[in-house]
This record gives structure tokens, C-alpha cells and sequence, in this order.
């Protein structure tokens, strides 16, 4: 679990300073127990690297998890080499597992949570709360106060609970805030304000008090106006006892983009006692790419696990994709893509090997 991390970074560390009695062939088994499949023989599994760090390195995966036949093996074959963590990129927010009011569909998640479990993977729950991907049964219908409050108790005691004791973490409250720093329009806040964060934390906690409990955003990660009002949100709840355990950067860069200030944000949310996730990290090119694009794509790869490294409060950096045929970026920003560590046919690229050489 990851409670050990920082018994892990210590061990990292005395591994680096004494590498051959480490050991860190590719086949060895992680402290899982899981022996990674030597199916890229010349590496080491980058999960076993990033342990030796004491940190985690995960991978958001839904669709190409699904493919059928070589490519299906070789997307879970390569998952479950090079990553310790896992989060499901849309198979649990709540269009997706809760589609009718008195209908929860798991199927999905559960594969997810399930193959995860069998490959010594640990898994994020991804997203409790969010103003986007919610069912339309939920946004069409007319609510009191009440009702709605009801509805976000039981969407989060019934998702919760199913995976009770298997999760590490929850994203409970996702985007919270628009990028000036005000709070968020969106269907929670519009009809229950800033209270239903708080009310969102505390029953998650009540539903799996093991889990830790993040809040996330976008344009967090530097120091700015968006991540002061976040410092300030969780300053907040933690001083009236919400359990709130950690603030999750996502990580959504242009590539050149990744602020200098990104340590120093890390340590602040750091200093209040909370764990630090990268949560979504993925570095988008303007297409075609170029050598130097995918060159300052690996610095900048390189340069938020560097930044991660600095504290042991950060846990754990998430990839948001495997390779860069799943990835959500061509489709929402045209002319923009290649934003992941293996390209669509799973060949490691310069980002990889800048991540591989750091952790190393
Ligand atoms: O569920 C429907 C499915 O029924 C239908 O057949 C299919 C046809 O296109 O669409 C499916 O929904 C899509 C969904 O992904 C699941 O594949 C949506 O159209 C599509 O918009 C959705 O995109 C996801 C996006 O969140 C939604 O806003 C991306 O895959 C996902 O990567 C992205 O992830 C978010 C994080 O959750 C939060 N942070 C930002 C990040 C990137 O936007």
C-alpha cells in the first residue's frame, strides 16, 4: 500500500547508492509480488524504478484496455509491465456507473479494478463528483434542496462502498474552480453552494474511511491564482475536520509549458499535511511533431517527476493514456496530439526514456 512510501524512498535511495545489491532485473517481482512479463527485455519496468523512488507511476486507461485481439493483449501487456497505478478514465464517473436512478452499472470498472488487483496495481477512483459527465436522469430532473443533497449522498455511499477496501484513492471533487479562482457554476455548487464539497468528503469517508480523499483541478499545478484559491479551499475544510487527504494536480500541459513554480506548489499543499498526486499528466504537441517538440516533451515529462521527487508527501504520478492513439487531445484540441510516453504502436518514445534515465 502506499502508506509505505516513505520507508520505500529511504530504500530507494540506500538502492542507488549500493545499485548491484538492489537488484532491478526486468523480471524480479515488485513488493506486490508481481513479476512483470519480460515482454521489452532491454528496460527495466518502469514501475519498478519509480518504486525505487518511492513513488508510484500510473496510467489512465479505459477504451484501449478494451481492444480486442494482439492489440488488446499488447495494451494490457504493456500496462501491466511499466505501471503501479491505475485509474479508470471514464468508466466511473457517474454517466457512466450510475445511468438511472436506481441503476449502478459496474461491469466496467469492475474489469478495471479487477485486472488491476492482478497485476499489483493500485487504483484511483475517478470521479465522485464533477459538473461534467453527469446523467441526464440527474441534470433533467427537478430537485429540492433536499432531494439534492439526498442524491449526492446516495451516488457517492453506493459507489463507494462497492469498492470499499480496494481503492487507494478517490478523486471526490473534480474542476471545483474556474480558472480566475471563483468557484465553478455547475449542477452541485448551482443548488447546494460550496457546502457540497464538504458534504461530498464526509461521505466518502463514511463509505470507505481506508480510502484517501482528493481534490483535483486543472491550472493548479504552478502557483497562480486558480491553485491560491485552492490552497485556500483546503486550508478551509481541514480547519473544520473535513477529511480531506490530498490535492491532485492533473497535469494537462503544452508542450514547454510546465511551470517553473511547480515544486514550490507541491511543497505548500505539502506543508499542510496533504499527499500530492499528479493525477492526469499528459504533454500535447502541435502537429507534426518534431524532434525538438518530442525533445522539450521529454524534458517536460522529465521535469514534473523531478518536481514530484523533491517531497515524499508526492505520491504517485498518473499518465492520462498509454499510448497516443487513446488519448482525448487530438479530438478536443485540433492540430494537437502525441501527447503520451508510447506512441499508438506502443514504441517507447523520448519521454519515456527521459522518465526511465531520471527514476534510474
Ligand atoms: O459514453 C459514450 C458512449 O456511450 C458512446 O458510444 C461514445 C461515442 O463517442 O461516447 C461515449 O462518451 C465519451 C466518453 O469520453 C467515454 O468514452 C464522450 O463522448 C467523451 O466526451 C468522453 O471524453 C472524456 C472526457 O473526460 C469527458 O469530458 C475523455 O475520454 C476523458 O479523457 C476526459 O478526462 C478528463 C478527466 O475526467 C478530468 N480532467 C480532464 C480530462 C480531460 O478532459
Amino acid at each position: 500500500m502506499i502508506h509505505g512510501l516513505r520507508a520505500q524512498r529511504l530504500l530507494g535511495a540506500l538502492c542507488l547508492a549500493i545499485a548491484t545489491a538492489c537488484g532491478s532485473g526486468p523480471t524480479e517481482p515488485d513488493d506486490t509480488g508481481f513479476s512483470p512479463p519480460p515482454s521489452n527485455p532491454d528496460t527495466i519496468p518502469l514501475r519498478q524504478l519509480a518504486q525505487q523512488r518511492g513513488i508510484r507511476i500510473g496510467s489512465a486507461v479505459d477504451a484501449g484496455f478494451r481492444y480486442t485481439g494482439s492489440q488488446g493483449t499488447l495494451f494490457r501487456a504493456k500496462l501491466a509491465r511499466e505501471f503501479s497505478m491505475l485509474t479508470p478514465e471514464n468508466d466511473m464517473k457517474h454517466a457512466s456507473i450510475h445511468p438511472a436512478r436506481d441503476t449502478y452499472r459496474f461491469g466496467p470498472a469492475d474489469s478495471l479494478v479487477t485486472f488491476a488487483e492482478a497485476n499489483g496495481m493500485q487504483v484511483r477512483g475517478h470521479t465522485l463528483v464533477w459538473h461534467q459527465q453527469l446523467a441526464s436522469w440527474l441534470t433533467n430532473g427537478t430537485w429540492t434542496t433536499a432531494e439534492t443533497r439526498t442524491l449526492l449522498d446516495d451516488h457517492i455511499r453506493t459507489v463507494v462502498e462497492h469498492y470499499k477496501g480496494r481503492l487507494v484513492a478517490w478523486d471526490v471533487v473534480n474542476e471545483p474552480f474556474n480558472d480566475n479562482g471563483g468557484m465553478r457554476s455547475g449542477f452541485w455548487f448551482d443548488r447546494l453552494g460550496e457546502a457540497y464539497i464538504e458534504q461530498a468528503f464526509r461521505a466518502a469517508n463514511v463509505a470507505d474511511p481506508q480510502a484517501k480523499l482528493f481534490l483535483v483541478d486543472y491550472n493548479i499545478e504552478g502557483i497562480n491564482a486558480k491553485s491560491d484559491s485552492a490552497y485556500a479551499l483546503v486550508s478551509r475544510l481541514l480547519a473544520r475536520g473535513v477529511p480531506v487527504h490530498g490535492i491532485a494536480l492533473q497535469g494537462h500541459f503544452q508542450v514547454g509549458t510546465v511551470p517553473p513554480t511547480l515544486a514550490a506548489n507541491i511543497a505548500r499543499f505539502a506543508a499542510l499535511g496533504l499527499r500530492i498526486h499528479i493525477a492526469e499528466l499528459d504533454v500535447r504537441i502541435q502537429l507534426p511533431s518534431t524532434t525538438a517538440t518530442l525533445q522539450q516533451q521529454a524534458n517536460d515529462y522529465r521535469d514534473v517527476f523531478a518536481a514530484c521527487l523533491t517531497t515524499t508527501a508526492c505520491e504517485a504520478v498518473v499518465a492520462w493514456g498509454l499510448t497516443d492513439r487513446e488519448s482525448w487531445v487530438p479530438s478536443t484540441f485540433p492540430g494537437w496530439g502525441e501527447p503520451m510516453l508510447f506512441t499508438g504502436s506502443f514504441d517507447p518514445k523520448p519521454a519515456f526514456f527521459a522518465i526511465y534515465q531520471l527514476l534510474k
